[in-house]
This record gives C-alpha cells, structure tokens and sequence, in this order.
C-alpha cells in the first residue's frame, strides 16, 4: 500500500504467541521498557502491539469499542503516550467480521468510527483479522479490508496497516494495494514442523513484495521453545524472506540466547534492506534449499537451509545465485562472524533444521581463502 509506511518490513512485538488473551497494561509497560533496555528498539523493534482480547465484550452505549478496563486501568490513550514517550509506535488489533476470534466486537460495520478511535489513542498500526467475517468470495475480502484501509486513510494518522487474512483468495493478487502486509499462511506455532511448513508456502511469494507491501507468514517463536539452531533458521528464514519481524516471546524472562538471536544486526540488515526483495529460492530438493536474496549495495545474502534432521553438505554458486561475474567474492558468515575469500563456490556444512547465511560481496576478499566450512553449534545457524 502506497501510504508511504513500512518501506522495509515492519519489526516489533505481540502479545499473541505467548499471551494469547492474558495481556494487561503491566506486561506491554514491562515489554516496552526490556526493548528499550536490551537494544531491541535501538535495532528497529519500534512497534509495540497489542493483539486479540484488548476490549469489553460490547460495544459502550455510544457505540465506541471500550479497552477492558480489568486489564488496561490507565486506558489507552496513556499506553500509547507511554509507549511514544519511549520513542515506541503503539500497535492494535481488530477483525474485520462482526466479531474478533475470541468473541470481541469487531469492526464491520463500524470501520470508520473505529479507526477515528484507534487514531485518537495514537494508534500507529492496525492488524486486522478475518473471523466472524460476511462472504467467501475475493471480492468479499478485498471489500472488508479495503472498508478499513480507507477509514484508516481518512484518519490522517500514518497507521500501518497489517491484514490478517492467512492467504485466502491469492492475497499476492490483490493485497498490495490494500495493506502494508499480509498473512500468507494459517497461525504459527512454537515448533520446528510449524516453521518449516510456513516457510515452504511463503517462499514462493517472492515477487509480490516490495516496498510498502510484504508477505507476512506470521510472527516470529524465537525463543518460545525450539532449540538453538532452529531458532536461529527460523529467524534467518523470515529475514531472507523480508517477513516483518513482530516478536513473540516474554521477554522479560528470554535469555540471553533469545536476545542474541533478535539483535543480530547484520541478519537484521538482511530483512530490512532498501531494496525490498523478498529472497529467491534457486535450488531445492532433498530437504536442501537455496535462497538468494539481493541487496541495495549489490551484494547477496545467500542462505543455505538444510531441513533434514542430520547434517548435509550444500553448495551453490555466486552465479547462480544472480552476482555479476568477479574475480573474487568475499563470503560473510552473518551468525559466526568469519570471513572467507571465494572465487565463486558458495558451500557450508549446515546442522540439522539449520541455516548459513552469508553476505557475499563481489570484488571483494576475506581474510582466509577457501570454501567456507561454519563452525558447529553455537555460531553456525
Ligand atoms: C488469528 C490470527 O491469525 C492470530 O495471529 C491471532 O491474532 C488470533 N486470531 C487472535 O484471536
């Protein structure tokens, strides 16, 4: 959506993959100030965002949505002054049917006096969701989410806007004019099989995001209960992917693992980089992919995924990857650190439900030559 919001992929947190419906007022102040003072905000986590359960099961007598006064005693309005006085963006949640998931009311019907609401509270993102909701044709859905996008328009507030569809009716085809995202997939959950099957339907969808408009195959589990390695190839996945980076975890009891995998600066740099290309995928089999991703400065971040649950060798090419012809690449391994110098061969050993990324930057070299070989465990996913 041309709005002139979410030039690179949207990164923050949610309440959801934890929370679910048990959120207060006392967790987002606790989860706002940890972002702040882990460096999380500092990285680009700038939207914090409330999810589904926020309201009173109805409508006041006026007809305003009304924040559950149980859970958010100082209201709204001063989350999101307190969330802003942090250099924080405040985010929401609604449906686009009758009523939210859980049973909250929604905002069909009610699009624009709910979006004048949502901008009176400073709102500055919006993620809309599509239950409870009136038709089942395309054309239903780009109805409901266009209503909102143009009351959001309406507002004068810059608000991003964050369609939760789970990719039915091709959102490829049509979101983008829509919305400044859009689920692909159906609700992630905290395990390997989850990740893996929601990378295999997003990475298709490279040539629909751009600028302004991304592919959204749901909020991030890092540190919600898989180990090491696939955390960090869930992580390295969404970044190569160009996925908004919204996280899920409670961070006030991640460790210092979780923390270290959500900073990464360099993976980071990946996802949020100018150009906006979602990675291509340009070999897979066997449980072995290979995702190229280019960059505005011209070099390629190029991640090795390696599904299977044992160790394999993959290799490709600077070549095939897409980089211009060159005497000599240097490779960037964007988890262990290491340098190499390549005269073209892109290779690693990657663990088991693991990734290696690498920056690969032609013309360049590294400090030692050869086929890079990752370090195992700890600095290789
Ligand atoms: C379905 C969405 O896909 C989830 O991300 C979450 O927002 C729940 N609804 C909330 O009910």
């Amino acid at each position: 959506l041309e709005n002139g919001l979410a030039r690179t992929p949207p990164m923050g947190w949610n309440t959801w993959n934890t929370f679910e419906c048990n959120i207060n007022e006392t967790l987002v102040k606790q989860t706002t100030d940890l972002m702040v003072s882990s460096g999380m905000r500092d990285r680009g986590y700038t939207y914090v965002n409330l999810d589904d359960c926020w309201m009173t099961r109805s409508r006041d007598a006026g007809g305003n949505l009304v924040a559950d006064p149980a859970k958010f005693p100082g209201g709204l309005k001063a989350l999101g002054d307190y969330i802003h006085a942090r250099g924080m963006k405040f985010g929401i949640y609604e449906d686009s049917g009758t009523m939210t998931c859980q049973g909250f009311p929604g905002s069909y019907g009610h699009e624009q006096a709910d979006a004048n609401l949502f901008a009176s509270w400073g709102v500055d993102y919006l993620k809309y969701d599509n239950c409870h909701n009136d038709g089942t044709t395309q054309q239903d859905y780009i109805r409901r989410y266009s209503a909102m996008r143009d009351a959001l328009q309406a507002t004068k507030r810059p608000i991003t806007y964050s369609i939760c569809e789970w990719g039915y009716f091709d959102p490829a085809t049509w979101a983008a004019d829509v919305g400044n995202l859009w689920r692909t997939t159906g609700d992630i959950t905290n395990n390997w099989g989850s990740v893996d099957a929601i990378y295999r339907q997003n990475v298709g969808l490279a040539s629909a995001a751009k600028p302004g408009a991304w592919n959204d195959p749901d909020m991030l589990e890092v540190g919600n209960g898989m180990d090491f390695q696939e955390d960090r190839a869930h992580f390295t996945l969404w970044a190569a992917m160009a996925a908004p980076l919204i996280a899920g975890p409670d961070l006030r009891s991640a460790s210092v693992a979780t923390f270290s995998t959500y900073l990464n600066p360099d993976v980071i740099a990946v996802d949020q980089d100018p150009l906006g290309k979602q990675a291509r995928r340009i070999s897979s089999g066997d449980g072995l992919d290979v995702l190229a991703k280019p960059l505005q400065d011209g070099d390629a971040a190029i991640v090795l995924f390696n599904e299977n649950s044992t160790p394999k060798t993959i290799a490709t090419t600077a070549a095939a990857a897409g980089l211009p012809a060159s005497a000599s690449y240097r490779l960037t391994n964007l988890w262990s650190k290491e340098l190499t110098t390549s005269t073209g061969a892109i290779s690693a050993t990657v663990p088991s439900h693991s990734t290696v990324v690498f920056r690969v930057k032609p013309g360049a070299t590294g400090t030692s030559i050869g086929t890079t070989q990752p370090i195992q465990g700890a600095s290789s996913s």
